[in-house]
């Protein structure tokens, strides 16, 4: 439980010439922090490292030097009576302690995820300038503490998809850091889309050949036309490991995803024949849910797919491959048309080989063999797959983990059944939601609304069976981007909402506090500013991306009465 006590000094208050700690605002709020009276000055201060540390938990110290040194404009130095960073073995991988008094500061640590964390509670702990790249004058101390902390969930994770728009190497590192600084550990990298396949494969060259580009994208919510601007892009092999290698200096893992059998337009536009009609099809130009799939009748899918994870495990170590598994069926392009494997000649023989009767959840159990059989395949490499919640309908076979999106439904049913689950529920963990209601002053979006203290309150074991909890691996938002075409929209979506999310996957339940949380914010808003990273300040009654002043009360009762908003 969450135990903080702070004593402040009336001696301490009147020493205004004293150099004054930052406010105790660190997100997400370590589990247990006392902070006494005094202070301890960093400027120009010993760093001592044990020489025990592996490799990536010394450059991680090496980089929280880097930052104090430049902010500071001094130079750290060696010796004794400074900050000391001590393997501390008996702590867990991801915990860490603080220790801050009058002779210098301890941390403690048993791995790099420990470190990490640490050295994003000591900046937290400094004025926010410690973010930036520049010498910033400033009170540089710490205040004496004792901080022991650890995470409540072990999957804490951040999505971030970019097919439907682009994002850069440099901009997908920004977007890690800003995951670093509150302690997320769990990179969900959307690879493929109907309007884009985003990952190099060396076997299929013309999955980023042709693949990758689309001849248009939607104009707002016309999704019946599109611009007709060339639009697209892709990461060489070489990019995804400089992302998995820079994710992995941060204790942050790299899920990849290939969406499969559904959401695969750009990949049957370069290889028609992994369809079930052999097209032609054309990158999709339009945003929704496609009714071409793959063809789960034809074996050639699957030395498709088997290349394409051949390749992946190579570039991604991680021990979970997210197989998507989402929105296969029913399409809503061409609602008159019959799905593909309702008609398709050789998913009927694969069906009948299967001895699947005809009926509503033929086509579930037809996907159920589809992911069984990638399944199969990654666990015979060491791996394990994570789907969207609709592989468990039929028979999904034991040892996948279901992501849980149309609600918090799919998890606790799969906590039920024994399978492990990742809560992103839709109502509280879809960042492409807008964040006010004010539509006309955000920037365009795709609709919902979820604002920062909703996402705060979410409870990831509300509606649970007693018991299922341990089933619950941890908490996730996504953050979709139809509607986000720019690295400041973007940021916009995410922050500070990822800041709750921090919150809701870090602490305790009892622990939470958004009256605390929201006040802490402030010093958040600098270290982004020092980041250069934006943010939106609807918390603070500004609202959009020109941060206009909210309306009153009385006028958003009469806005919302109107139903105009703007589209
Ligand atoms: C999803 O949002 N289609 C997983
Ligand atoms: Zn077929």
């Amino acid at each position: 439980m969450k135990k903080i006590t702070i004593f402040l000094s009336l001696a301490l208050l009147a020493a205004c010439a004293k150099p004054q700690p930052q406010a105790f605002q660190v997100i997400p709020m370590p589990a247990d922090v006392t902070v006494t009276d005094g202070a301890f000055c960093v400027k120009g201060v010993a760093v001592t490292v044990d020489p025990a540390l592996d490799e990536l938990s010394q450059k991680a110290v090496q980089r929280f030097v880097q930052a104090l040194e430049t902010a500071t404009g001094v130079k750290t130095k060696s010796g004794e009576g400074g900050i000391s960073f001590v393997l501390n073995a008996s702590l867990a991988p991801e915990q860490y302690t603080i220790n801050v008094k009058a002779d210098g500061a301890v941390v403690e640590a048993s791995a790099l995820n420990g470190f990490v964390y640490a050295c994003e509670t000591l900046k937290q702990m400094l004025p926010a300038a410690i973010y930036g790249s520049v010498k910033a004058k400033a009170d540089w101390v710490l205040p004496y503490c004792s901080i022991q902390d650890q995470p409540r969930f072990a999957y804490r994770g951040m999505h971030m998809d970019p097919c439907r728009h682009f994002w850069t190497i440099e901009e997908t590192k920004r977007y890690l850091d800003v995951m670093t600084a509150y302690k997320l550990n769990r990179f969900h990298w959307h690879l493929t889309e109907d309007q884009g396949w985003r990952m190099e494969i060396k076997a299929y060259p013309k999955l980023t050949e042709v693949g990758a580009w689309r001849n248009g994208t939607v104009i707002k919510k016309d999704w019946g036309s599109n611009d007709g601007i060339r639009y697209g892009g892709f990461y060489t092999q070489e990019e995804m490991k400089e992302i998995v290698a820079y994710a992995a200096e941060r204790g942050i893992t790299v899920i990849p995803e290939v969406d499969l059998p559904g959401h695969m337009v750009a990949a049957l536009a370069a290889y028609p024949q992994l369809g079930c009609t052999g097209g032609p099809y054309e990158v999709w130009t339009r945003w929704g849910v496609a009714k071409d799939i793959l063809c789960a009748g034809n074996d050639e899918i699957f030395t498709f797919l088997e290349k394409v994870f051949d390749e992946l495990m190579d570039i991604f170590p991680s021990e979970y491959i997210h197989i998507g598994g989402d929105e296969c069926f029913n399409g809503d392009a061409e609602p008159d048309r019959p799905d593909p494997w309702d008609v398709c000649p050789k998913c009927a023989a694969r069906m009948k080989a299967l001895g699947i009767k005809k009926g509503p959840q033929a086509k579930h159990y037809l996907q159920n063999y589809v992911t069984d059989r990638v399944q199969n395949y990654l666990n015979a490499h060491g791996r394990k797959i994570i789907g969207w919640d609709e592989v468990l309908e039929g028979n999904l076979s034991e040892g996948a983990t279901v992501m849980s999106w149309r609600g918090v439904e799919g998890g606790i049913k799969a906590a039920e059944k024994g399978f492990d689950a990742i809560m992103t529920p839709g109502g509280f963990c879809y960042f492409d939601y807008y964040q006010s209601q004010e539509r006309d002053k955000e920037p365009f979006g795709i609709g919902g609304h979820l604002p920062l203290e909703r996402v705060y309150n979410y409870e990831p074991f509300d509606g649970l069976k007693p018991g299922t909890e341990k089933h619950i691996l941890g908490v996730q938002a996504n953050l979709w981007t139809e509607y986000i075409a720019t690295p400041e929209h973007l940021e916009y979506m995410l922050l500070p909402r990822m800041c709750a999310l921090s919150e809701v996957q870090w602490c305790a339940a009892s622990a939470k506090d958004y009256e605390r949380f929201n006040a802490s914010l402030d010093h958040t808003f600098q270290m982004l500013d020092a980041m250069g990273v934006n943010y939106s300040l609807d918390c603070r009654g500004l609202v959009g991306l020109d941060r206009q002043p909210a309306r009153t009360p009385e006028e958003m009762e009469a806005y919302l009465a109107k139903k105009d908003w703007g589209w």
